[in-house]
């Protein structure tokens, strides 16, 4: 993944309307270098500063947690936080630490119940017992879920304590471990309270993978796909040619794949650190429709990425029927989403409910709603001033 020499050394350029990436970053470039026990690791450096870290992605990388920590300096007590569902993970990452440093594991259950102000004040008391301080390094394994929720006892536990992310998720390897955004649910309202608070490193091991449920590992790839068509056609054309290796969770494919996205997030992130340029929010492609459906379908009965990928395909008829973009480039994400297990027609559920929700997005503006859409392959832009006749015409197209 090295930068070829051809290629410009520069960033973002804003164009009309929205934003495109010219050239690849100049401050996070993947390299991928052969670990001490032989195996293959990529490293993506994220650059803020001096919140900047890096992400290495490898299998058997569960194994290195300990010197990463290490290589950090000043830690010297670990306290893993484990989602329980993935305890066995956490158990060989405390086993790795335990060599050099005292390591503590704790365990939270399983689902998005966990990212909850009970749950913090829970974690802030047990680490107050653990005698954690400025040398304790919380360790987060887990899906986005604990990556949100031990990211926020971080933020806050002794106005801050560095944390490791350890994702073992494919969405949360892709998209919820880069960036820095950590939080908790309110009853009302999901990720109403929270702090952006960097990771001081993040571990993806490919190997964690193996165990995920197939739908989890679907809803991740509908992220992933997402990459490809707001950021890197190039990456999307990988995609459509290793359909087949995707599908068996090809290990190498993977590695270089999700190295691939985190880049391209870190690049982002690099940018927009905190939301402010409205770069961050090419990343909510597909997002304005899928957080509708998975609304309106009641929480917990579609999975995000399942949302996304309908939502994605909506979003691509919109931007087709505005005549912005041609039929194919909708069907070949028809063709790539269906292909790797996603679905991509809308299910039974009333378009003004559909609507509705669309508005309580975040993204309305005077009553009107902006939608990132595609303007080619690799390329989106944030466009203004959609109506609600222009939604329900793509809503009847997309059964
Ligand atoms: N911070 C961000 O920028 C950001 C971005 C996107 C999403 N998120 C958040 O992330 C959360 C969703 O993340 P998620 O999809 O990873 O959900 P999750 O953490 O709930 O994990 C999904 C399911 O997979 C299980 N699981 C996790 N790893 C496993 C493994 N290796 N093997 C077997 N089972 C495993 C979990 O127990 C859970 O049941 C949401 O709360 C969302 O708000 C945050
Ligand atoms: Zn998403």
């Amino acid at each position: 993944m090295a930068r070829r020499p051809d290629e410009p050394l520069r960033g973002w350029m804003g164009v009309a309307g929205g934003w495109t990436l010219v050239g690849r970053g100049n401050e996070t470039v993947a390299n991928t270098q052969q670990s001490a026990d032989g195996g293959l690791c990529e490293t993506v450096h994220v650059a803020l500063a001096e919140r900047s870290y890096d992400i290495f992605i490898g299998a058997g990388q569960l194994a290195t947690t300990a010197e990463r920590m290490r290589a950090l300096g000043t830690v010297s007590h670990a306290v893993v936080i484990a989602d329980e569902a993935v305890a066995g993970y956490a158990r060989q990452v405390q086993a790795a630490c335990q060599s050099t440093m005292r390591a503590d594991l704790l365990t939270v259950p399983s689902g998005e119940e966990s990212k909850s102000i009970a749950r913090v004040d829970q974690l802030w008391q047990d680490l107050l017992r653990l005698g954690a301080d400025r040398k304790t390094c919380l360790v987060a394994v887990g899906g986005g879920v604990v990556g949100d929720l031990v990211g926020f006892v971080a933020a806050t536990f002794t106005r801050g304590l560095r944390f490791c992310q350890i994702p073992t998720t494919l969405l949360s390897q892709v998209d919820s471990s880069v960036g820095g955004k950590t939080g908790v649910n309110l009853p009302q309202a999901k990720n109403m309270v929270g702090a952006f608070w960097q990771p001081s490193v993040v571990v993806i091991d490919t190997d964690t993978l193996h165990s995920l449920p197939e739908r989890e590992y679907l809803s991740g790839m509908a992220e992933v796909i997402k990459y490809g068509m707001i950021l890197d056609a190039e990456l999307f054309e990988r995609l459509e040619r290793s359909v087949e290796a995707l599908r068996r969770r090809d290990p190498s494919v993977l590695r270089s794949v999700i190295a691939r996205c985190c880049e391209l997030k870190a690049q982002v992130v690099a940018a927009d650190e905190r939301e402010t340029t409205g770069l961050r929010a090419v990343l909510n492609y597909g997002h304005t429709f899928g957080h509708a459906l998975e609304a309106v379908s009641g929480y917990g009965a579609m999975l995000h990425g399942e949302a996304v990928s309908i939502g994605m395909v909506c979003a691509s008829r919109l931007a087709e029927s505005l005549g912005r973009i041609d039929a194919e480039l909708t069907q070949r994400q028809v063709r790539l989403l269906e292909a790797v297990g996603l679905p991509t027609r809308l299910p039974d559920l009333p378009h003004e409910e559909l609507w509705r929700a669309m508005q309580h997005d975040k993204k309305v503006e005077h009553g009107r709603l902006r939608f990132v859409l595609p303007a080619r392959m690799g390329h989106v832009e944030l466009v203004p001033d959609i109506d609600a006749s222009q939604v329900m015409a793509v809503l009847q197209a997309s059964h």
